[in-house]
């Protein structure tokens, strides 16, 4: 029992828990899962599993992407990922939606399957039935050799290690950080950037561990306060447009996993057909407003949001004055394109849920009522 104890000590590396040390890892797993595939030097991206089946991919009439929990978050950014970069047609799908409702597929599509254990029921059969229809199958596994991985033509690993805490966090942004290398190496090879935009973004993604890092030094104090301030907050919503819609949604969930808060994540518009009803003075509003990406319409939710004294607690740019004047709390990430800035907004809004369900008392690395990876239906 002693030396059992002792061993998961060992295993946490000095942290709390898992989770804050999964956190923790990012700058060094999102590294790992770049390593040998972005080689800025060379000016390329380096994956086989892309290279040796690029007719596949270049020409596919659309990609659908399936995968579940924080992973569907991942594939909703590469929606905007892939669309923006290579103007490849994206879908993503709730798996167990996919499966059961007959879904039209035909054999120029490639089916993308997001999932950190590769081991999800829903995930295996909507791509166990995309295979029998004809389409490519491709994986974007974390756990190598494991049932999704094996059963796919082709993949890419994350890389991001194991991942302990029922919460995903590193091998979330390793799943941004191999959608990103997809989408601009698809984006190059199908002439939709040009040499300087590619330079560009791979010499950006390059620096996004040091940006990660720098993330994790300058937020967690920031938020820290916030949690102790909001952790007795019964609800909380979570709005983002664009590319950090789906930062809002994971905000979210990663919120309601593990400190059982109720949380909503929205399209920070589509607040006013509905949520809106929601605010009033008790209630806290995560917005994401980094200045890339519809920047003054995000700045006009904010207003919306304040003239119903709802409580503000916005993620933004360095040295963003606008929202400053309207949040009753910033928390301030690093400058970046917007491609890349969901990674970056998922480190802030990871510290809060973990800070908030500590301070609640929570099982934080095993909430209840939630597996790490779920292999029944
Ligand atoms: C479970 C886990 C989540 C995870 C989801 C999908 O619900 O608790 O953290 O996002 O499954 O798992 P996968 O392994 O397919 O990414």
């Amino acid at each position: 029992q002693e030396l059992q104890m002792n061993l998961e000590e060992i295993e946490k590396g000095g942290f709390e828990h898992f989770m804050l040390k999964e956190i923790y890892e990012q700058p060094k797993s999102i590294r790992d899962t770049m390593r040998g595939r972005l080689l800025v030097e060379e000016g390329v991206i380096k994956m086989a599993g892309i290279w040796d089946h690029q007719e596949r991919f270049l020409n596919a009439k659309r990609i659908i992407i399936v995968a579940c929990g924080t992973s569907y978050h991942a594939g909703l950014v590469a929606e905007y990922l892939i669309e923006d970069l290579a103007r490849i047609p994206v879908e993503v799908e709730y798996a167990s939606e996919f499966r059961y409702r007959n879904p039209i597929i035909n054999k120029r599509d490639v089916v993308i399957a997001i999932s950190q254990s590769g081991e999800t029921a829903d995930t295996l059969a909507a791509l166990k039935l995309a295979k029998e229809k004809g389409a490519f199958i491709y994986g974007i596994n974390n756990v190598v050799g494991s049932s999704i991985a094996r059963i796919t033509d082709a993949g890419s690993y994350t890389h991001a290690g194991p991942e302990i805490g029922v919460a995903s966090t590193k091998a979330f942004t390793a799943q941004l950080t191999i959608l990103s290398l997809i989408a601009i190496k698809l984006g190059k090879h199908n002439g939709n950037l040009s040499t300087e935009r590619f330079n560009a973004l791979i010499s950006e993604l390059d620096s996004i561990p040091e940006l990660v890092q720098e993330t994790l030094e300058t937020t967690a104090e920031q938020v820290i306060e916030v949690a102790e301030k909001y952790k007795d907050a019964p609800n909380a919503l979570y709005l983002g447009r664009g590319y950090n819609f789906p930062s809002a949604l994971e905000g979210a969930l990663k919120l309601k996993e593990i400190s059982y808060i109720h949380a909503e994540g929205y399209p920070a518009a589509e607040m006013k057909h509905g949520p809106i009803a929601l605010i009033d003075e008790n209630m806290p509003v995560v917005i994401i407003a980094t200045k890339t990406g519809h920047y003054e319409k995000v700045v006009s939710n904010a207003q919306e949001i304040k003239a119903r004294k709802g409580q503000i607690i916005a993620v933004v740019n360095k040295g963003d004055q606008e929202v400053r004047k309207i949040a009753d709390h910033v928390i301030e990430i690093p400058n970046s394109s917007e491609e890349f800035s969901p990674i970056l907004a998922a480190i802030p809004l990871q510290l809060l849920s973990y800070y908030v369900a500590v301070k609640l008392g929570r099982n934080v690395d095993q909430p209840r009522n939630l597996a790490k990876s779920v292999t029944v239906e």
